[in-house]
């Protein structure tokens, strides 16, 4: 095996190991038969490595994730550690690991399999065909912004506060991100703020007003985010790129999930300016489903797709990964999250199997 890059491999908690156990065969498959040349080397995250070392995000870890070309991590966190100090909690690891490597541009596509119009809570006229990239900014704004805290008062009361800040750099670099994208699909983006009430976003909306002056080709429109919430349900398909800050990006790509069937479907990226990412599945750790053959290990396969398309310049081994996946769906496979009434029921190691038969 010629090797051709590194990956992290971060299980972290909950159906994080076993959703990562999947993938991780997807990549020994392409590495034994299709030259993948990709070298894992795993380690601790989360919940799980403050059980181990006392931290959600070990010194070893941290090293590990930046030595290594490209990151791909399972889901952190569980009712175990929610009464833990704030930065010892297991989502405190992702976080620092967005922060820590740069990572500004967090891509979440949604995309709709033909195979799971039925799945989605929608009608089919609404979501079929959907296809959508939202493009959050992830290492800014009111998830970083300074100050924060909760202060007690004179008089004995306390005040919560955070601060939703963005700089001009960060806003273009971000914007710039958003419009290269386009240019790999349908040339529209649709920038998603608050403009009529928030300074940030007033300041948001000219800077990637100013980006957009440099993509001629590309056709930009701004949205109001409540009114995007309800266009995304409404309407999905007006949308191709949706570019955001940080925390509406966290809440508009929650909504766009379920556009498609089930969140158990969505892979996601985050990278920096070189294209070293982090990989995750947009779902969380679903503690109440760990452990028992149930979760949907397709959003993790898919984000190996997306590490071989945006890291390593394979996206022929991307589309095979895809190809696999949709193969699996269209022979039935289908983990409980989206089976319809009445469907057989594939396990998440049943749904490995079948991508890697496809495979
Ligand atoms: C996400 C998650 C995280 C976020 C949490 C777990 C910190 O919701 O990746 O969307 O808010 O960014
Ligand atoms: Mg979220």
């Amino acid at each position: 095996m010629t090797k051709s890059g590194t990956v992290a491999i971060l299980p972290g908690d909950g159906i994080g190991p076993e959703v990562i156990e999947q993938a991780v065969r997807v990549i020994e498959h392409l590495n034994q038969h299709a030259g993948a040349g990709l070298v894992c080397e795993h380690a601790p995250v989360g919940g799980t490595a403050y059980d181990l070392h006392g931290h959600p995000l070990p010194a070893e870890t941290l090293a590990l994730a930046k030595r290594s070309d490209a990151i791909l991590l399972g889901a952190v966190g569980g009712p175990k550690w929610e009464s833990l100090p704030r930065e010892l909690r297991p989502e405190r690891a992702l976080l620092a690991l967005r922060s820590e490597m740069n990572l500004f541009a967090n891509l979440r596509p949604a995309i709709l399999f033909p195979e799971l119009v039925a799945a989605s809570t929608l009608k089919p006229e609404v979501v079929s065909g959907l296809d959508l990239m939202i493009v959050r900014e992830l290492t800014g704004g009111i998830y970083f912004g300074k100050p924060r805290g909760i202060r007690t008062e004179a008089d004995g009361t306390r005040t919560g506060f955070n601060t939703m800040v963005y700089n001009e750099t960060e806003i273009r670099r971000i914007a710039e991100a958003a419009f290269q994208i386009s240019r790999l699909r349908q040339r529209r983006v649709c920038s998603v703020e608050k403009a009529n009430v928030l300074e940030v976003s007033e300041l948001w909306r000219e800077i990637v007003s100013d980006v957009g002056r440099g993509y001629p080709d590309v056709q930009l429109s701004h949205m109001y985010v409540d009114n995007a919430s309800m266009q995304l349900i409404k309407a999905p398909k007006q949308f191709d790129v949706i570019v955001t800050s940080n925390l509406f990006g966290d809440i508009l790509s929650d909504a766009a999930s379920m556009l498609t069937g089930s969140i158990g479907m969505l892979p996601s990226a985050s990278l920096d300016a070189n294209q070293k990412g982090m990989y995750e599945p947009v779902h969380g750790s679903a503690p109440d489903i760990a452990g028992r053959n149930v979760a949907n290990p397709l959003a993790t396969i898919l984000s190996v797709a997306m590490m071989l398309r945006s890291t390593f310049g394979r996206s022929d081994l991307a589309t095979r990964i895809e190809n696999a996946v949709r193969q699996a769906l269209a022979i039935g496979h289908r983990t409980r999250d989206i089976a319809a009434a009445g469907d057989p029921v594939s396990g998440t190691n049943e749904m490995g199997d079948a991508v890697i038969a496809a495979l």
